[in-house]
């Protein structure tokens, strides 16, 4: 891809802050002026820190007008209510059947893009279900197979400690997989990346907290993992997740049926504060 690295010279002050800023020092200030050499434009992340850190708004790279990005600082949110948004949100179990709105969905998986990912690869894909109808017969798919399975008692090796939940799930008509949800959310990412688990993990936190911030529960939903990618891959296929893909996590959301009154009280955060290097 075209990096587009441009520079207007009227606005630039010289103060070099893109050049320092740049992961790999792939630009260089000449007579005061950024510039990149072709022969470095491989190597560069697409981090855009260049055109973020650029004072007067000089910088513009990969086709972006800096007059598009939101200016800084803006509206940081206070820390305190940041804190008290990740002490409060609950894993919601229990889900009002309403569709979330598609305008809610579409602003929650586009921020989801801002999440960072290892080399700034950028290639968590985000496979959504956002109608219930489909989330309905999804369920169906799977208890059928599931149930299927309970009757001869042959889940797959390895997945056997499944069978409890599936079980219990059969008998009381509880839908522990995916807790009655009217939205499911599956993160994957190319197997062959640096870091695709970790991409997905951090995708689908940025989700869950601006979900929680919008007045939504989520679920990550092991169930729902396990089952999908270990006894049910030919569903998860059919939902478009690819075969090259390592699936990170699957979360379930919605509007929730509970109303939380109060934070948990968590007893410690596990710290090791290192004194010395032994
Ligand atoms: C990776 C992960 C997998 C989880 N899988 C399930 C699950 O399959 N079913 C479920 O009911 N809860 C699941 N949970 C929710 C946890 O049980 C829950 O986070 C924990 O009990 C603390 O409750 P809280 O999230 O409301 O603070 C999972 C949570 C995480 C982080």
């Amino acid at each position: 891809m075209e990096l587009q690295f441009e520079v207007n010279e009227e606005l630039c002050i010289g103060c070099g802050e893109c050049s320092k800023d740049c992961p790999f020092q792939l630009i260089e200030m000449k007579d005061d002026v950024p510039t990149m050499a072709k022969e470095n434009e491989a190597n560069c992340l697409q981090c855009q820190h260049c055109l973020a850190v650029c004072s007067t708004g000089a910088l513009s790279i990969l086709g972006k007008n800096p007059a598009d990005s939101i200016p800084l600082p803006g509206s940081a949110i206070p820390a305190k209510q940041l804190a008290t948004l990740m002490q409060s949100r609950r894993s919601v179990r229990r889900y009002k059947k309403d569709r979330v709105s598609p305008e809610d969905i579409a602003f929650l998986l586009e921020t989801v893009g801002y999440a960072p990912t290892g080399i700034n690869n950028q290639q968590v894909l985000l496979t959504v279900i956002d109608d219930p109808q489909i989330m309905d017969s999804l369920r169906k798919k799977v208890y059928t197979i599931l149930a299927k399975l309970c009757e001869s008692g042959s889940f797959p090796a390895g997945m056997e400690y499944l069978q409890g939940y599936v079980q219990d799930a059969l008998v009381t008509g509880q839908d522990t997989l995916f807790r009655g949800a009217p939205h499911l959310l599956i993160a994957s990412s190319p197997k062959a990346g640096p870091c695709p688990e970790a991409d997905c993990f951090i995708a689908l936190t940025y989700f869950e907290l601006l979900a929680a911030s919008m007045g939504m529960g989520a679920l990550w939903s092991g169930l729902a993992k396990w089952t999908l990618t270990g006894i049910t891959p030919e569903i998860l296929a059919g939902l478009g997740v690819p075969d090259s893909h390592q699936v990170g996590y699957i979360m379930v959301f919605g509007r929730p049926d509970v109303t939380y009154r109060r934070t948990v009280q968590r007893d410690h955060a596990h710290i090791n504060r290192v004194q010395q290097i032994v």
